[in-house]
Order: C-alpha cells, then structure tokens, then sequence
C-alpha cells in the first residue's frame, strides 16, 4: 500500500515536471510529434488545422517499445497522461513511458481511413535533418502494434507493410502516406536502433521485401514482442 501510493507520487510528480507549456504550438517544440489525417485531406498533412487531426507531442525518451492504439489514446478526453512501455526493461530508471500531451480535440472517428502520417523530431540548436534522432517511430496496419494481420495465419507482410523512422526531420515536419488506416504506432529511443542499424532510418519500408534490416522473417519478431507483451502483463 505505502508501496503503490508513494509510486502514484513519483508518477504525478512526473507529471509535473513534464507538463508542456500551453503557449508552445504543436509540432513546434523540438520533441516528437506524430499526428494522423484522414486520406479524404489528399496528399497532405495540414498540422494547423484543427479539425480532422489526431496528433501526440513527448518529450520523453523512453527506455524501451512504447506502443499505442490509435483508437485507445485518440477516444479517450485527457489532454497529457503517461503511458506505461509495453517492454518491461530490469534496471531502468521509472517510469518508464511517455508522458503525452494530445491535441486531438475529441475528433477520433473510427470509420476514418487514417492514412496520411505526419511526424517531425529534430534537435533544437543542431538541426540535421536527415541524420540520427532521438526517437525512432513505428506505423502499423493492427491494433497493439502487431506486423501482420492476426487474423490469417499466412497473411502477406507486403500488403500491409509497416513503417519505421529514426531520423531527424525539417523543422515542419514530415507527411506520409500509408497504403492503409494506422491502427497503431510505437515509439522508443532510437540509441540502440540506430546503432543496430549502422545509422538512422528514414521511413524505412518493412515487409518481407523490406525485412533486410531485420535479417529475419517478420513473423519471428512478431512472435518475440507478443511473448514479450504477454511477459510484462502476466509479471
Ligand atoms: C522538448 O522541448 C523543450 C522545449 O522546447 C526542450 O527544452 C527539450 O529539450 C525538448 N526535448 C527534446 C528531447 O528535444
Ligand atoms: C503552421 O504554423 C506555424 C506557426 O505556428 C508556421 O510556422 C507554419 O509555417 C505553418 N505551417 C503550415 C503548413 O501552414
Ligand atoms: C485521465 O487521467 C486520470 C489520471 O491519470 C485517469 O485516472 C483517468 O482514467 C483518465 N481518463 C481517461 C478518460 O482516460
Ligand atoms: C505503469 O506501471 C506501473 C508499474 O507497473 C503501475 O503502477 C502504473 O499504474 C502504470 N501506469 C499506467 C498509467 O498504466
Ligand atoms: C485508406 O487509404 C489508403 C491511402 O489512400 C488506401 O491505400 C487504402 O486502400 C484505404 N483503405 C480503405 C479501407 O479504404
Ligand atoms: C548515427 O548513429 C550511428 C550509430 O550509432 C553512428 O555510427 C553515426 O556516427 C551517427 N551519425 C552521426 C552523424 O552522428
């Protein structure tokens, strides 16, 4: 009990410490954003407008895979929360997550085609766009960041692809398109990704014509975070 209150203390004090100046407009601060258009917005991403947009600002550098469900954090009314990594890692500083602020309006429309991206880290004061960011950001086609359809045991990774990116970019941000709705999206430092990669991502495509980076079937890391997500629930 004194346990878990005290643990509601550091959590809130966080909090805290973390919450954003109002005054900063999104997309604007140096820290991570990614926000989500409806494809009816044609080729782009309006980051100033305020209808229609689903957007998330951190600052946080988690220590480990953070992921969202579009559909969870978009529908629910808090404006900044925390949300817990989905890998639990021994020896971290805690928590371990990434304490949001959303700009979203209550616009989350479930029969919405979210597949226009926007995203924008840099540096302040070292912009290189183009090099290695802080974070590295994952869009998927399925709820819990899961790489292939659930639902088909022989599901092809090339129909829904997913996509990763760990570099900075301009000042303003980056728009995408996505061959599909977003379902879900992670994010984590991208220290140890872009070591294992010998260097930053830019919205790298990965499907099984695209898993080079992986040197590995897709379906097997898909098999390690699930075990890993089941891990950290059941622990
Ligand atoms: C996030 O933005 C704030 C305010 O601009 C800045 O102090 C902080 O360094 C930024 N964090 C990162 C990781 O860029
Ligand atoms: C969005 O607004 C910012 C100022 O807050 C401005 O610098 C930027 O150019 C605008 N972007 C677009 C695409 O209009
Ligand atoms: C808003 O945040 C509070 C405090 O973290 C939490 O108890 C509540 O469940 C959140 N509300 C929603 C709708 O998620
Ligand atoms: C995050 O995890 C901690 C430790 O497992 C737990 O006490 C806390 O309630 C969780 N917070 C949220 C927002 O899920
Ligand atoms: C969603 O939009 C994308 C990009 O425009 C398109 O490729 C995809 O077929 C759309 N999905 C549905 C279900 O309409
Ligand atoms: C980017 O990260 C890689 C891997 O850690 C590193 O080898 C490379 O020197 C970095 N690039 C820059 C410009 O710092």
């Amino acid at each position: 009990m004194m346990v878990s209150m005290l643990g509601s203390v550091v959590v809130y004090g966080y909090l805290a410490a973390h919450a954003f100046a109002a005054t900063v407009p999104i997309g604007h601060s140096g820290n991570l954003t990614v926000a989500f258009f409806s494809n009816e917005q044609g080729d782009s991403c309006d980051i100033n407008a305020t209808t229609h947009r689903l957007a998330l600002t951190t600052r946080t550098i988690p220590n480990s895979y953070t992921c969202f469900n579009v559909a969870d954090i978009f529908s629910q009314s808090n404006t900044t929360g925390f949300t817990n990594a989905t890998q639990h890692v021994y020896n971290t500083e805690e928590p371990n997550g990434i304490f949001w602020r959303l700009e979203s309006e209550g616009n989350y429309d479930s029969q919405t085609n979210y597949s226009r991206v926007w995203y924008e880290q840099y540096a302040p004061g070292n912009i290189q766009v183009g090099e290695n960011a802080s974070w590295v950001v994952y869009f998927y086609a399925f709820p819990d960041c899961q790489q292939l359809d659930p639902a088909k045991a022989d599901a092809d990774p090339d129909l829904n692809p997913w996509f990763e990116d760990s570099c900075q970019t301009e000042p303003g941000g980056q728009c995408r398109t996505t061959p599909y709705s977003v379902k879900s999206f992670a994010i984590n430092s991208a220290e140890d990704y872009n070591k294992g990669h010998g260097g930053c991502e830019t919205w790298a495509y990965q499907g099984s014509s695209g898993a080079s980076s992986f040197g590995q079937p897709s379906r097997t890391i898909s098999f390690i975070l699930g075990g890993l997500a089941i891990f950290t629930t059941t622990w």
